[in-house]
């Protein structure tokens, strides 16, 4: 008998096997029942049933939070292929040069690169093209001083997205030795939207190591999913 229960009980304590014991409750074959022949094996018995399915239960929570866990690393890196930031200057010169003024509309080709996550800015075109639709914080600032002998001073500028103006830099008339000006938007846009900042025909901007003229936006956040 005592061989038995502790077979039983190690049996139960390593979970090796499935439980394959007649249910004591529901069989009506009284003389093969082992718990009508054997009660300390019947308690046994229903011990392990309660294991099984206390193990059945810890599994299905198991898988659960091993889903749970699996797609929140699968948004999170959703999250990190989709960082993008951009922030860039005009120039990165010892003495001040000047962009501008030209007779016709230029894109300014912001050359100093702080950051270009994403690589999603050109220094070439000085175009960002946005990588996936969102949410974007975009900024603009320009600057001119009167020492670099431009007549007259204007430093205006336009933010565009796909060619169209989303806000405009004004400073056309300065009467003080030095003009800057700043915008700030939040804007959406879709994947592949180009955004730059154009120099109007008789603007002009300035700029040395200091960086007055700066260009940057980020993704706020994606609108795609
Ligand atoms: C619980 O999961 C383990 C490992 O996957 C498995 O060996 C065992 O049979 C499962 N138990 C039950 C009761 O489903
Ligand atoms: C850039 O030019 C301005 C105006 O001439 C000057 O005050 C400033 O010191 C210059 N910056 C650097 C880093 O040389």
């Amino acid at each position: 008998m005592r061989a038995i229960v502790l077979l039983c009980m190690l049996h139960a304590a390593f979970g090796m096997d499935e439980f394959d014991w007649v249910d004591p409750f529901s069989s009506s074959e009284t003389a093969s029942n082992p718990c009508y022949l054997d009660q300390q094996s019947c308690g046994c018995c229903v011990m392990q049933q309660q294991l099984n399915r206390m193990e059945e239960y810890f599994n299905l929570s198991y898988e659960g939070m091993h889903h749970v866990l699996t797609e929140s690393k699968m948004a999170l890196n959703n999250f990190r292929d989709s960082r993008s930031a951009f922030s860039v200057a005009l120039n990165s010169n010892a003495r001040m040069v000047c962009f501008g003024p030209f007779p016709g509309d230029r894109l300014i080709p912001f050359k100093n690169v702080f950051i270009n996550l994403g690589d999603s800015y050109s220094t070439d075109t000085g175009i960002f093209t946005a990588p996936r639709s969102g949410v974007y914080s975009l900024a603009v600032t320009v600057y001119s001083d009167i020492d670099s002998l431009i007549n007259p001073m204007a430093a205006c500028a336009n933010l565009i997205v796909n060619g169209h103006a989303v806000a405009i830099l004004p400073e056309h008339k300065g009467d003080d030795p030095e003009d800057s000006s700043t915008v700030v938007v939040a804007v959406g846009l879709k994947a592949g939207d180009q955004v730059g900042v154009l120099l109007p025909a008789g603007c002009v901007i300035c700029d040395n190591l200091s960086h007055f003229n700066t260009f940057t936006g980020f993704l706020l956040h994606t609108t795609d999913s």
